[in-house]
């Protein structure tokens, strides 16, 4: 893991560390909103080394065939702070092409501000529909596992929020969301935080 300053500083964020799905976290308080970590899982995938993805914006995975359309529901989600899952056309470093289920999730600091934004990659089939017909299915019946309060805690999860305000929301204690959490985690096959972000926006949740 690399970049500047405060990367550790967020659960998610270290939590991509040990995931193999492609993700990077980047820094929208400085200009053009560069990625400040992205995990071995998102080299492995799109061929940049680490340092050729640190202070950039990620549009550098688009090129000529990227859907303007699909850009524009990214900026606006961006722009909005609210959660975005596309399928995108996107160019590895070798501009290969492929097709990209591309999900960017804003991530709150405790007093509710906007701290950064969490992208995850992940590579489709060209025949994608039917793909991502399946994830969609395969989150519904994970997110199916969870208790009614674990399901809670997965939906304040995926809206970027963090323990001690989710403890807050469901008046609850900390330490009883960070047990549920944990429980959570567990029932979606042990996923790491960010993953399980990745199945709450799946699910349609
Ligand atoms: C965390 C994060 C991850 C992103 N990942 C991708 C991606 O994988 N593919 C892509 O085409 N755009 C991705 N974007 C969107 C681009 O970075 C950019 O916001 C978008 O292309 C709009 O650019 P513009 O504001 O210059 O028009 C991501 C954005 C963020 C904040």
């Amino acid at each position: 893991m690399n970049g500047a300053g405060r990367q550790d500083d967020h659960p998610v964020i270290r939590s991509i560390r040990n995931s193999p799905v492609a993700s990077v976290v980047s820094d929208p308080w400085q200009p053009e909103n560069p990625i400040i970590v992205a995990n071995d899982a998102f080299s492995a995938l799109t061929g940049y080394r680490r340092d050729e993805i640190v202070g950039r914006n990620c549009k550098f995975l688009a090129g000529e065939h990227t859907e303007p359309w699909l850009t524009h529901r990214i900026k606006d989600s961006i722009a909005r702070h609210q959660p975005v899952l596309v399928e995108i056309m996107n160019y590895k470093r070798d501009r290969t092409p492929f097709r990209n289920a591309v999900l960017v999730v804003p991530l709150f600091d405790e007093h509710d501000r906007l701290q950064y934004f969490l992208g995850s990659q992940v590579e489709l089939p060209f025949d994608a529909l039917a793909c991502s017909q399946t994830r969609h299915e395969r989150a519904v019946s994970m997110v199916k596992r969870l208790s009614r309060r674990q399901r809670e805690i997965l939906q304040l999860v995926a809206d970027g929020r963090r323990s001690k305000q989710i403890a807050w929301t469901l008046h609850l204690s900390e330490e009883t969301v960070k047990m549920h959490r944990s429980l959570m985690l567990a029932k979606l096959d042990s996923a790491t935080t960010a993953d399980a972000v990745r199945i709450a926006v799946e699910a349609g949740l």
